[in-house]
This record gives C-alpha cells, structure tokens and sequence, in this order.
C-alpha cells in the first residue's frame, strides 16, 4: 500500500517519482518540473489559473485545480498540462486558435488555466460554456470574448493528443513501466526522498484495517479541504491514507427503494445523477463550488469535515439520508442529522470513516435554496432545503434541513412541527415562519448577520410555497 513512487502520464511521457505524496502538484509541475505555464494566483481553489486536465484509469477525463491536488492522488493516471495542450511541434489546440481570433486574453496570467478548461470542455462535449469556466477567473479581458472563443471552437474535432491519455490508460497492454537508472524514453525521474507513513490502500477492508491502527491519521478524499490545510495552514498531515484507490468507496447504485452514494463519489457525480430525480438539488450542486472543485470534492469529504455550510448536508437530511459508518469490521448506520453534534464535534470514533450515504428514493417534492454573496464559485451564507409533501390540501410530512444557520447543519424541527397537519395556506406558513425562533439562533459573520439569516430563511418557507402554486421564485425563471 506504500506509494514509494508515484506512477502517472505527463503530457503523454510515463513517470515514476519519488516525492512526498503531500506535495501539491502546483508546487512540484513548477518548483521541480519548471513547466510554469500552470500559474498559482489564489492557492485555494478559487481561481482556477493552475488548472490541468487529469484522465482516470477509466479514460474519462476532467479538470482539477492543481494548487489543491496532491501528487499521491496522480498515482496511476494521466496529467496533461497547458504544455501538452499543444502538441510539441507546436500545433495549436483549436480552443488556443479561438482565443488568438477572438482576443480572449490580455494580460494573460489566466490564459492557460482557461485554455485547459476550455479543452477539457471541448474534448467531453461540453457546451455549457458558463458553467465550464465559472471556475476560472479573469480579471481584465472579460468573459465575453472568452466564450466566444470556446463557441467558436465548439465544432472543430477533438486533436488525436488530447484522446491520447485515455488511449493509452485503457489499452490493455498498458503498464507503467517499471522504475530504472536509465532516463531515455519513458522519461523516468527521482525528485526526492520516498514518503514515510502514507498509504493508499485499494478497498474499504484495507483502509479500515490500516486506520483501526492509525486513527490519528489524515484521510484525504478529494483534498478540497485538505489541500487548503497544507497550502494556507502548512500543516504536516502525516501520517496519511489516500482514499482514491478505494474502488468499493466509490458509484452511486440504486435499488428499488434506496440510492446508495459511495463515500468517494464526486460532487460532479452527483450532480449528474440527482438532476433527474430531483432537480433542484441539482441546481443546488450546479452552483456548488466550480467544475474543478466538484469534480475532486467527495460527497464523503463534504460531510465528514463536519462543516456548517457544506452544501450536501441540508439536502440529504431533507431527503432523510441515512449514513453508513465502519470501524475496523464494526458496521453502524445512523440517521445524518445525527452526526453533527456540534461545531466541530461529529460522531464518529477514532479509526471510523464514512462509507456511504443512503437516501430512500421518493416522489420529488424537494427545493434548495442556496443564497451566497456571488451566484457562482461561493460558499452559502444560508442554504435551506424544503422537502414536504401535502395530501389533500394538508402537509403530511415535512423534513426541512439548514446550512449556515447554527454550528452544524440542522433540522428545523419546530417549523416542520408547525407544518405537519396543517393546512397548505398563507396562514400556516406565517405561523411556521414564526417558528424559525425556535429552531436558530444564528450567527452574524462575515457572510451575513443572524438578522439576515434569520429573515432570509423564513423567506425561503415562503418562497417554497409560491413555488408549490406554480409562481416562479427563481431570479433566472422571473421576468419583468
Ligand atoms: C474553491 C472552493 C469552493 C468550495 N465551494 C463549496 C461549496 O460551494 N459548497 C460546499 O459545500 N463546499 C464547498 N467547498 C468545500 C469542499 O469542496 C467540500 O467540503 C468538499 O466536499 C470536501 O470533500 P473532499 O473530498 O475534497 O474532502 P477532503 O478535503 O479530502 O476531506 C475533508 C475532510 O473530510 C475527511 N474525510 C474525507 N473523506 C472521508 C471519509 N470517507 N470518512 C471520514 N473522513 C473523511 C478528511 O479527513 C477531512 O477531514 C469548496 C472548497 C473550495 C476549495
Ligand atoms: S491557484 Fe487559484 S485555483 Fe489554484
Ligand atoms: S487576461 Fe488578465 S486576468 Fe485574464
């Protein structure tokens, strides 16, 4: 389970280094490697100038953030940076022709962090061009001649390089060659010192095994989170288990009665698979950090880290998710609300991680409304989700769950009390907005004051009622 080198395609060349699995890829791509096209503006996540493009084993392949990607997490795929968006003998990509024609850049500093968006777009067929590059940030071209480009380009074919990775990584015949003194083709490299205590084991059964032992351990998901500890809190996370091997912690599968997420699945994966069922937590997921982040975040890592204004949290305990917790081979399954204890308080053992989370498939009457400063890329000030459900003019059940209303995501029990058996009216909604009261008392902080909160949130209970009578309430359906 060691990774005493980390095996993976860069730009179509096969390497085998040996770095601590903790570096980021942005330091190593530019500290050790000098390809500095991929920029660091932010380090955090939120900028997208680092962006690279990265091809699982699979052949599918997505962008990701490289300030907040660990080398550990490469093992085993393929990297293709904004060097190898053009082929070496300098052919452009079609999206690079388009941003010369259209004036995409200026200055330049967020040129190749949208290039490699735009191509990862432009190879899986994206045409959602807003969407795809809310991600990346520019500060003085302006979108629109970056849009153009990327429609511009829509239509030409995909160059051969840029299916070459997913090739490769599928063919059968396909192994990593083994490590040696020699550096002719594939290049092979050994930066620095093998890792100490890192892990990466390949199913749940080993990881359980491994953190029974070190339950002092970082577990590293997608690195949303984490990746901030190293880069803004330089942090030593050792010792450590990357859980992106972990095959059996990843899918969505579905029975009759029961949707079953593994721990790893991703935001985007989400996404893709709720918009069907219930579409506006789609909504909710398409406005949930950017591409690049959705595309590492795990839905495990968005409740394990115990935030108060994580996204997912509100709207499966609405849903009336069900978490699925193990120790060593001791199994447990409680209800998710119930794992928030308190801010920064979950329960859950030392050694313990979550393997899945279970939401019991139902009719759709769910709403999420997520209010951020910014529409795209920003954290909720508030996130309410409304799931009730009414039978003859009643409301015969009610699950209505908060981010950013208190330390932990939380219930609002009082207003779903205040709901149930009552009539669907004006007059039962204002009676239940009083009883917001009950339920929060929330903070004032830099993303809004307990006021604000508290005024925002029983305005969503009205809001979910205008929707139920057919009103449109969203800013992008509402026309003067
Ligand atoms: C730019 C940016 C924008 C963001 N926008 C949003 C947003 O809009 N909405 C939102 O909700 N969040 C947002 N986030 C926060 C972050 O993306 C989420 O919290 C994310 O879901 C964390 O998942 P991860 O897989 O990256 O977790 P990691 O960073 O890998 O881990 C997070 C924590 O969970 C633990 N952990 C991970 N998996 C498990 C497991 N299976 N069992 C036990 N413990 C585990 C880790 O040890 C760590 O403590 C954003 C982050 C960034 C950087
Ligand atoms: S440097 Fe800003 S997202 Fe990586
Ligand atoms: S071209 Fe200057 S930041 Fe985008």
């Amino acid at each position: 389970m060691d990774i005493r080198g980390i095996r993976f395609l860069l730009n179509g060349e096969a390497q085998h280094v040996a770095v601590a699995p903790t570096v980021t890829l942005l330091d190593w791509l530019r500290e050790t490697r000098h390809l500095t096209g991929t920029k660091e503006g932010c380090n955090e996540g939120d900028c997208g100038a680092c962006t690279v493009m990265v091809t699982e084993a699979d052949g599918t392949s997505r962008a990701l953030n490289a300030c907040i990607l660990f080398m550990g997490q490469l093992d085993g795929r393929a990297l293709r940076t904004v060097e190898g968006i053009a082929t070496p003998d300098g052919a452009l990509h079609p999206v690079q022709q388009a941003m010369i024609d259209h004036h995409g850049s200026q200055c330049g500093f967020c040129t190749p962090g949208f290039v490699v968006s735009m191509a990862v777009a432009h190879l899986n067929g994206r045409r959602d061009f807003d969407d795809q590059l809310a991600g990346n940030l520019c500060r003085c071209t302006g979108y629109a001649p970056i849009i153009r480009a990327a429609e511009a380009a829509a239509d030409a074919p995909v160059p051969d390089w840029m299916r070459a990775d997913a090739d490769m990584l599928t063919s059968s015949s396909f192994t990593f060659p083994k490590i040696r003194a020699t550096t002719s083709p594939p290049r092979q490299t050994l930066d620095q010192a093998p890792p100490a205590n890192v892990v990466a084991p390949d199913s749940s059964d080993a990881l359980a095994a491994w953190y029974l032992d070190n339950p002092d351990a970082t577990l590293i998901a997608g690195a949303t989170d984490v990746g901030l500890w190293v880069t803004k809190g330089l942090r030593d996370l050792s010792p450590v288990a990357f859980l992106n091997g972990c095959a059996d912690l990843r899918g969505i599968t579905v029975t009759d009665d029961t949707i079953r997420l593994g721990a790893m699945t991703t935001v985007t994966e989400f996404g893709a698979f709720i918009a069907d069922r219930h579409p506006s937590l789609g909504e909710l997921v398409r406005r949930y950090g950017s591409v690049q982040v959705r595309n590492a975040a795990t839905i495990g890592g968005n409740i394990a880290n115990g935030s108060p204004i994580g996204d997912s949290p509100p709207a499966l305990i609405a849903l009336g998710a069900a978490l699925h917790l193990r120790r060593g081979d001791a199994r447990r399954v409680i209800a998710l609300e119930d794992f928030f204890l308190d801010y920064g308080k979950q329960d859950r053992a030392p050694g313990e991680f979550v393997e899945a989370v279970t939401i019991p498939v139902q009719p759709d009457t769910l709403a999420c409304y997520k209010l951020s400063k910014r529409f795209d890329q920003d954290i909720s000030a508030v996130c309410g989700c409304f799931n009730i459900a009414l039978a003859d003019g009643r409301v015969s059940a009610a699950r209505i769950a908060f981010g950013g209303m208190a330390g932990t995501p939380r219930r609002a029990r009082a207003v779903e009390a205040a709901l149930i058996g009552e009539a669907w009216d004006e007059t039962t909604i204002t009676a239940a907005q009083a009883a917001f009261n009950d339920d929060f008392t929330p903070l004032s902080d830099m993303r809004a004051s307990a006021a604000y909160r508290l005024r925002a949130a029983q305005a969503m209970l009205w809001r979910y009622f205008e929707g139920s009578r057919g009103i449109a309430t969203d800013v992008l359906e509402v026309r003067a």
